[in-house]
């Protein structure tokens, strides 16, 4: 075999938050492995994964941790915000009690992330669309209000989960 080792200019790490069956983890399991799966179990814990990206011509490692969005089954809080780069802060867009949730959520990740961080709001599920129950302007509106990116996200159906991560590397970047 051939020499495949590869040098990483950048290691980039990204939290996933939110309420419990939002998403989070499909979103990862498509970004990462283009995977999905209608009967994922709710996160115990933290987890992550990683993929190699290649931004400007340099080699990125994005390492995405994603951790339940249940408060019991919840890791130590600082130690999974620490020295994250990024957030994604995911609500289901048919369910109005996850966006109302993303300022406390706001909340806790500016009283312990580095001030810098980018934050992208996450409306995900854009697949049930006639299901929705978050207007796309309330979200742009707190999302302008509170300077965050904003996109609206399917990973059942791959909408914009591509977009969203790289968008969010790039800005890190
Ligand atoms: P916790 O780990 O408990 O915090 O939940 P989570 O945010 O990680 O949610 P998870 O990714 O496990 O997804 C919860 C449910 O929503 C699962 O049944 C998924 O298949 C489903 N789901 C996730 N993303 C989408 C999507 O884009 N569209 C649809 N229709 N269902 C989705
Ligand atoms: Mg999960």
């Amino acid at each position: 075999g051939g020499d495949f080792s590869q040098k990483i200019d950048y290691v980039f790490k990204v939290v996933l938050i939110g309420d419990s069956a939002v998403g989070k983890s499909q979103l990862l399991a498509r970004f990462s492995r283009n995977q999905f799966s209608l009967d994922s179990k709710a996160t115990i814990g933290v987890e992550f994964q990683t993929k190699t990206l290649v931004i400007d011509n340099k080699t990125v490692k994005a390492q995405i941790w994603d951790t339940a969005g249940q408060e019991r089954y919840r890791a130590v809080t600082s130690a999974y915000y620490r020295g994250a780069v990024g957030a994604m802060l995911v609500y289901d867009m048919t369910k109005r009690q996850s966006f109302d949730n993303m300022a406390r959520w706001l909340e806790e990740l500016r009283g312990h992330a580095d001030k810098n961080i980018i934050v992208m709001l996450i409306g995900n599920k854009c697949d049930l669309g006639n299901l929705r129950a978050v207007p796309t302007e309330d979200a742009q509106e707190f999302a302008q209000r509170e300077s965050l990116f904003f996109m609206e996200t399917s990973a059942l159906e791959s909408t914009n989960v591509e977009t969203a991560f790289l968008t969010i590397l790039t800005e890190i970047y």
